[in-house]
């Protein structure tokens, strides 16, 4: 559905559009975060055992979404006031909602890999520096930028990274090849939900910046722009990050440093998405026409999280508080 033709209507959202996998979503679709909690103290360092490579490559996630998901939520809240639809404005909190969440979570497990003598702080202060200062309310340096237009920017980041995490979320909900090596269910229950819910608010962001954006051709060039601006940045940070915790688990003193060759070989057994999965994902963002709601399968996301021990667990939890 193209969005840009009427960028002050959220249709073709996860709401109420069909599934890219051809299964219609059942009627109006609420975005809420979960309420979900998860017991570290079982799962073992390597938590995909004897692939240290892979599971360092996926333990990035940990380093990168405490602070970049807090971020995604101040800029959010920022333009907030912007908002002139009440659909997109419901859907855009249910989506600061799960980011939130999602945030605190993936921060827990940075206190358990500290708690067996992974110290992350050294690399996650570059994170917090790159998200609170280059990103913050105001651009850190160079000319003053137009009224609104570095909002506009940071919104249209906020888009592009939401497009990997689409990508992503949808990959780990169907790597069954992490299941066959012995991967904790406590760490894959993690990813899942987390996988499920960005699958789930995988076209809030963009309808958001297409909302906020101004008009086009301009909001479409940022669109690239932002896209050019985050993909490479991303993969840089994670290559770092991936280096970093391999080179600091104290498992692995004295072993090989994190390797392409290594990675790829994580790659052909499943255990981490391809390149071309993830390469594929730029050109079809950049497209005119693009919309996010043909990224993934909503339906195997909706699946996943009916099942997810943790989501179960919330909506417990949820239950009991409101009979209590
Ligand atoms: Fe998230
Ligand atoms: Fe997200």
């Amino acid at each position: 559905m193209n969005r840009e033709a009427e960028p002050a209507t959220p249709d073709g959202d996860a709401r109420d559009s069909p599934a890219p996998d051809g299964s219609a979503a059942d009627g109006p679709y609420v975005i809420a975060p979960r309420r979900v909690s998860f017991d570290w103290r079982e799962t073992p360092l390597h938590w995909i055992p004897d692939e240290p490579t892979a599971t360092h490559v996926i333990n990035v996630l940990h380093l990168l979404l405490p602070a970049g998901e807090r971020w995604f939520v101040r800029v959010f809240k920022e333009a907030l006031p912007l908002v002139r639809d009440p659909v997109l404005l419901k859907d855009v909190k249910g989506f600061m909602g799960q980011e939130a969440t999602h945030s605190a979570q993936h921060a827990y497990v940075l206190k358990h890999l500290a708690e067996q003598r992974l110290d992350t702080e050294p690399y996650t202060r570059h994170v917090d520096h790159l998200f609170e200062i280059l990103l913050g309310e105001k651009p850190p340096f160079g000319p003053p930028w137009p009224p609104g237009s570095w909002l506009r920017f940071r919104l249209g980041i906020v888009a592009a990274i939401e497009q990997f995490t689409a990508v992503l979320g949808d990959w780990v909900l169907r790597a069954d090849a992490l299941d066959h090596a012995g991967a904790d269910e406590v760490m894959l229950d993690l990813l899942r939900w987390h996988g499920a819910e960005e699958v789930e608010h995988r076209s809030v962001a963009f309808d958001m910046y297409q909302h906020c954006g101004g008009p086009d051709p301009v909001r479409y060039a940022r669109r690239v722009e932002t896209m050019v601006v985050a993909a490479p940045v991303m993969l840089w940070f994670w290559a770092r990050g991936a280096a970093y915790l391999i080179r600091h688990d104290p498992r692995l003193a004295g072993r090989p440093r994190y390797s392409l060759r290594e990675h790829n070989r994580a790659v052909a057994k499943g255990l981490l998405p391809t390149w071309s999965e993830l390469g594929a994902a730029v050109p079809r963002y950049l497209r005119r026409s693009y919309h996010p709601s043909q990224e993934g399968s909503l339906r195997r996301a909706v699946d996943y999280l009916a099942t997810s021990p943790a989501a179960r667990a919330a909506a417990g939890a949820v239950g009991r508080t409101a009979l209590g």
